[in-house]
């Protein structure tokens, strides 16, 4: 017998960058626990692609939304779309993120900061806003709960060299998540970070494929391999399920044992 909270049925969860890599693979565990999913990128193609192979996994309803999460119009629209559609919105997952860097730090230009800024740090204020908005109307009229998660990174707490813009909106998004779980509390919300170690997605390709980087990084994993997508499946639907209720500010490194090496 499956335990019974990480069945979602009924359970509405919105996934940022849904479309592909980590985002993909919470998707892909929530869907087959029966959840709700909406799913916001940028990519129409990636979007219907993800549809389709997320419908069939269990019983929920997956819809996919075209929101570039840098445009507040964008999310703040988006967000209103998904309540009109679901009725009601569980979990917000906060994912979409980009990565630029690799210059010295003296190099780091201000275009390079802005745009890691826009998408990883923006993007998740102004969905966690938007969605937190609405968690609250529905507190308000005696529906508490909710939960929030934002895909953070272990460049947020180790020295992220070269790294620096990208570092700087995980941490960021670490301290914006704790705030709102002491705010919020109240109102039967949680929030949380997931820090993912080095995982194999489109973001890591260029380091995929370096040999300098698998022996001298991924080498160094205790676990002796690339993360995977699927690797972020049972935190996600712990994170959406009921079983998390009393979990809340804290930060989960998912990173097969790399940053306490
Ligand atoms: N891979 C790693 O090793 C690693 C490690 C630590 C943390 N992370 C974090 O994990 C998250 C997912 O990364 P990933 O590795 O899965 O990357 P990925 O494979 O490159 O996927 C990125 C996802 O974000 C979406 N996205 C990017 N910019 C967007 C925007 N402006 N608006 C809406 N959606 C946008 C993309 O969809 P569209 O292109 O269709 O918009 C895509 O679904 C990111 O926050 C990343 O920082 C990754």
């Amino acid at each position: 017998m499956t335990y019974a909270p990480f069945d979602l049925s009924g359970k509405v969860a919105l996934v940022t960058g849904g479309n592909r890599g980590i985002g993909l693979g919470m998707a892909t565990a929530l869907a087959a626990s029966n959840a709700h999913l909406a799913i916001w990128g940028r990519n129409q193609d990636a979007n219907a692609q993800a549809v389709e192979l997320l419908s069939k996994l269990g019983s929920g309803d997956v819809k996919a939304w075209s929101v570039d999460v840098a445009d507040e119009a964008s999310v703040v629209d988006a967000m209103a779309e998904v309540r009109r559609h679901f009725r009601r919105i569980d979990s917000c997952f906060a994912n979409a993120g980009v990565g630029f860097g690799g210059k010295p730090f003296p190099d780091l230009d201000t275009e390079t900061w802005h745009k890691n800024m826009s998408v990883n740090l923006d993007g998740a204020f102004w969905t966690f806003r938007e969605a937190v908005k609405y968690m609250v109307e529905r507190a308000q009229t005696g529906d508490p709960g909710g939960s929030l998660v934002g895909v953070a990174s272990i460049a947020a707490i180790e020295g992220a060299a070269r790294n620096q813009a990208y570092a700087a909106t995980k941490g960021g998004l670490i301290s914006m998540l704790k705030g709102i779980a002491v705010e919020h509390a109240r109102h039967g919300l949680r929030a949380n970070a997931i820090l993912p170690g080095w995982i194999a997605t489109d973001m890591t390709d260029a380091a995929q494929g370096s040999d300098v980087f698998q022996s001298k990084v991924i080498s160094r994993v205790p676990a002796r391999r690339w993360g995977e997508p699927k690797d972020f499946g049972g935190i996600a639907v712990y994170l959406a399920s009921d079983a998390s209720a009393y979990h809340s500010g804290d930060t989960l490194v998912i990173d097969g044992g790399y940053a306490i090496f």
